[in-house]
């Protein structure tokens, strides 16, 4: 997605800083700067994942590889320091582990001093969307670096047949991260992948409180939405999704949720009334162009 350059301060707070982190995918190629593009974040996300840098499962199926790669901060040069890296994907049975306490293929690193991050683990499979659609064999990342705006990608394999049907792969954004699978002396294969933070528009905490609770669709009462917070980030509970879906902050009291394929977007403004209650406005575009609005109220 478009980030946008803000400078502004709102009824609510909410402090943001400007950014100049554009990419402009033109046919093949990119202008503009190195920023590490987002996707979505898919709904099998867990928090809290083991801090460990080694996924593998004594003796369940799968090809050995390593992820490395390195955290830079927005200039592309200047590594990022104890970034906090978490790694997701599902094993080679198509399925994630949203439920156990071993979190099977999931874990949590910090970069060194040369902002270096590392896993052991397996390659992703391709797996059925749930309705048929093939989502090509994938690494979920969530780089999480303070100063900058949370994020959230994903990581593609070079060859993969199911690239091209895709929304999110086949994404002139996500072509940076369509990675060959190389085969490193000794044999083993290895995937590299740097990331490039880039200026947020931060969220003061205090702001996010209040906005957070659950909202009634104004029409719809039995239609709820819930917002809540973590790490200084709004997040949206949605159907099933394990965790939540984060929002990055487009400035103006409103939020949109991340790494939509182009054209979609989904965007949450906010208003807090006088009486203690807010007003939120759902504005969702599909890809053909078509508009759906919905405004839902939170009482006090
Ligand atoms: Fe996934």
């Amino acid at each position: 997605m478009k980030r946008r350059t803000f400078l502004q301060h709102t009824a609510l707070g909410v402090v943001a800083v400007s950014t100049t982190g554009f990419v402009r995918p033109n046919g093949n190629h990119f202008e503009g700067d190195c920023e590490t593009t987002t996707d979505i974040l898919g709904p099998f996300y867990r928090p809290d994942s083991p801090v460990r840098s080694n996924l593998v499962v004594p003796g369940a199926p799968g090809q050995p590889v390593t992820l490395r790669g390195r955290v830079k901060h927005k200039d592309c040069t200047t590594p990022y320091r104890n970034a906090k890296v978490e790694l997701w994907h599902c094993g080679a049975d198509e399925q994630y582990d949203n439920t156990s306490p071993e979190f099977r293929y999931r874990g949590t690193t910090y970069c060194d001093e040369q902002g270096r991050y590392e896993f052991q683990t397996i390659l992703p499979v391709p797996y059925d969307d749930g309705n048929g659609q093939i989502r090509p064999a994938h690494f979920h990342l969530y780089v999480s670096a303070p100063g900058y705006q949370s994020l959230v990608t994903q990581l593609y394999f070079t060859g993969d047949t199911h690239l091209a049907t895709d929304p999110y792969a086949a994404s002139p954004l996500a072509k940076r991260r369509i990675l060959d699978v190389r085969q490193e002396a000794g044999g083993r294969k290895v995937v590299l992948f740097d990331v490039t933070m880039t200026d947020a528009l931060l969220v003061e905490p205090g702001a996010l409180a209040r906005l957070v609770g659950v909202y009634s669709d104004e029409k719809v009462p039995t239609q709820k939405t819930e917002f809540f917070k973590r790490d200084g980030q709004l997040w949206r509970k949605s159907g099933r999704i394990v965790y939540g879906l984060a929002c990055e902050y487009l400035g103006d009291n409103t939020f949109t949720q991340a790494g939509l394929p182009p054209g979609m977007t989904r965007t949450f403004a906010f208003e807090l009334l006088g009486d203690g209650r807010a007003k939120m406005t759902q504005t969702y575009v599909d890809q053909k162009g078509t508009k759906t609005t919905a405004v839902a109220f939170r009482e006090k």
